[in-house]
């Protein structure tokens, strides 16, 4: 099947709308992709629907979060049709989508997490059967409702010697496990470029620190970094997950703009590296996706924190700005068979389960 699927990650910074083949097993194809950044304006709007979100107790709506909403379904109806026009293909042509939407607040502790964006708009806008809300039922079960594409990865690197890492460095940091007998484990590390990011927009407006120069320039304040990583999360087995905003800067504030992008940089990276010590058996090979993997200062921290060298996906064939939204394309078909999404031991759901919502045009 054609599929599209579509992430917009808790960093902001835009979606990721990619076009793919396939059977929602083992086949995949990458078909096109294309980023569509958000203005300015919209990534305040949706910054400050997912400041609110976090005070509540549970899921409600409110004007500013239905507002929010109705940005994030008009964003992806247009990046759904710049896609399309840049494959050359028709929306009849595409069996699903697998729309993720905006997640403004994660709490499974609490018994929910909550993604704007409605499946039956999307639907409605683009013409194309729409899969969304792909981790309420997970959470409700009891899982975690993160991370959801440990099956995709497996599916990519089945043929790669076990066992294999996948770490995706989004706002948040997540890996998946594959090991020799097909295990899969996977688990959010930390916070990955969500707190660089905060500090960096605090000291000088910036977005992010582009390839890593700042905290290339600073030095690690040992004492901060060990103050960071004596958190009760590193040291629990998992399934565990993250809301974005778990973490926070404040540990680092005083510190000088080079040496907190240094300090918080050098954060992501031991928290990769005490993940690693949670796997049943080091893996052969780090695989890194996401935005991280532009930022060098963080590779190469990773790379002496856990003593692997990080493998850009992209070594692989695979684009690692795309693979999100391609493993959301997956899931839509994985949901339209039938299949199950979560597992026992990617969430911690009881029992391999479906996901999502459907909704038909
Ligand atoms: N050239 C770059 N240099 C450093 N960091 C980068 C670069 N490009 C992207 N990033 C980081 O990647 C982040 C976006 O990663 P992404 O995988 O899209 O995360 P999410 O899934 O949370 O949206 C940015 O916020 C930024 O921190
Ligand atoms: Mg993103």
């Amino acid at each position: 099947m054609l599929a599209i699927g579509l992430m917009s990650g808790t960093s902001l910074d835009g979606i990721d709308a990619a076009l793919i083949e396939t059977d929602g097993e083992a086949e995949v194809r990458a078909i096109a992709f294309r980023g569509e950044p958000y203005s300015d304006a919209a990534r305040e709007q949706l910054a400050a629907a997912t400041a609110l979100a976090l005070t509540f107790d549970r899921p409600r709506q409110s004007p500013d979060i239905v507002a929010a909403g109705e940005l994030i379904d008009r964003a992806h109806a247009l990046a759904v049709h710049k896609l399309l026009r840049d494959a050359g293909v028709a929306a009849a042509d595409v069996a699903v989508i697998g729309y993720h939407g905006q997640t403004i607040a994660h709490r499974p502790d609490r018994g929910w997490t909550w993604q704007i964006g409605s499946g039956d708009t999307l639907a409605r806008a683009t013409g194309i059967t729409t899969v969304s809300d792909l981790r309420s039922a997970d959470v409700a079960a009891g899982g975690q409702g993160a991370p959801l594409l440990p099956v995709y990865h497996a599916a990519l690197v089945a043929d790669l010697a076990k066992p294999v890492a996948v770490l995706n460095l989004g706002g948040v940091g997540n890996i998946t496990y594959v090991g020799a007998d097909g295990s899969l484990i996977a688990f959010d590390t930390g916070p990955a470029n969500g707190l660089i990011d905060s500090w960096v927009e605090a000291e000088s407006g910036a977005r992010y620190d582009a390839e890593g120069a700042l905290a290339a320039a600073g030095r690690v304040d040992e004492t901060v970094l060990t103050a960071m990583l004596d958190h009760p999360y590193f040291d629990a087995p998992p399934p565990k997950s993250l809301d974005r905003n778990d973490f926070i800067i404040q540990p680092a504030r005083g510190l000088a703009a080079a040496d907190g992008a240094a300090t918080l940089t050098a954060f992501t990276a031991a928290t990769v590296a005490e993940a690693l010590t949670l796997l049943p058996e080091r893996p052969r090979q780090l695989i890194v996706a996401g935005g991280g993997r532009h930022n060098p200062t963080l590779l190469r921290m990773i790379g002496e924190r856990t003593g692997l060298t990080p493998v850009a996906s992209d070594t692989l064939g695979w684009n690692g700005d795309a693979m999100e939204a391609e493993g959301f394309a997956y899931m839509a078909v994985r949901t339209l068979k039938g299949l199950p999404i979560s597992f026992p031991g990617t969430t911690g759901v009881p029992a391999a389960m479906p996901g999502g919502v459907v909704s038909r045009i």
